[in-house]
């Protein structure tokens, strides 16, 4: 907000469990690519058997873990930051003046990344207590959880439980579509991967946004008010 006194500060702003989930949720993933594209013959370093039993544990503990953390998430609140207006204040309040705030927002960022970053330009967004994500990055997560996750855990249930429904009519067609749609939604996963981490290094040192992401901590802008509330309710989360 303009007028408005800010002081930069060490905060944490990624808690334990965020940081929990982030790391084995991108270990799992990992490693759910290496088993299931051994399995799909792209290499055989495993046995087809050892990559299908990895592949299903691990997709197991991947689901549970999307589970709690949606839990989490509606239970603290944290699943705001996702939606795309979150945290847009205009004066008249208006969702549309809100939108349009939010496609400015969103292509002020595709700039810096197209060119501002080659001409070592500020990042237009600067993370704040309330909103840690940019508005291309909160896009990109909510198409994450929208359409890639529920693609590869739908059809990779239809897969599990195969030997269920093998009987219907045309059961290996349906089969055959359901592991396009899984391998295709992988590919997809593995882009957004290879894209998510060439960002993290772009940061004030290839390693900042990573180092964020483990300890926790980010130097942020705080309002006075914002500051007197961690130094009261949580000083835990000052650094
Ligand atoms: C989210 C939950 C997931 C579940 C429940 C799941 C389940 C499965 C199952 C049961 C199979 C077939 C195994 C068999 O042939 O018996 C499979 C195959 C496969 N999975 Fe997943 N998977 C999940 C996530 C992922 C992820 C995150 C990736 C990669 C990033 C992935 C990549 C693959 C690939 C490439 C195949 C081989 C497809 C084929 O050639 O038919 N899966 N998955």
């Amino acid at each position: 907000m303009p007028g408005v006194k800010k002081t930069r500060q060490a905060v944490v702003i990624y808690t334990r469990y965020e940081r929990f989930w982030h790391w084995s949720q991108a270990g799992l993933i990992f490693f759910l690519a290496f088993t299931g594209f051994n399995l799909h013959g792209s290499y055989d370093l495993l046995s087809f058997e050892t990559a299908v039993t990895l592949h299903s544990y691990a997709a197991i503990t991947l689901m549970l873990l999307w589970i709690f953390t949606t839990f989490w998430n509606f239970t603290t609140g944290n699943w705001k930051q996702f939606l795309p207006f979150f945290g847009i204040r205009t004066p008249d309040g208006k969702r549309s003046s809100k939108f349009i705030i939010f496609l400015i927002r969103v292509f002020a960022v595709m700039r810096y990344y197209a060119y501002g970053i080659l001409k070592d330009e500020e990042h237009p967004f600067k993370k704040t207590l309330r909103r840690k994500q940019n508005a291309l990055q909160g896009m990109a997560y909510l198409t994450f959880m929208i359409f890639m996750g529920p693609a590869l855990w739908l059809t990779g249930i239809f897969y599990l439980t195969y030997d269920f429904w093998n009987e219907i009519p045309n059961a290996g067609l349906y089969l055959t579509i359901i592991a396009f749609i899984h391998t295709a939604a992988a590919f997809i996963i593995i882009a957004f991967a290879v894209i998510h981490v060439y960002m993290t290094t772009t940061g004030h040192t290839p390693f900042h946004y990573i180092k964020g992401m483990i300890t926790g901590v980010e130097e942020i802008e705080l309002t006075d008010v914002e500051k007197a509330y961690l130094e009261q309710d949580h000083p835990e989360r000052l650094g």
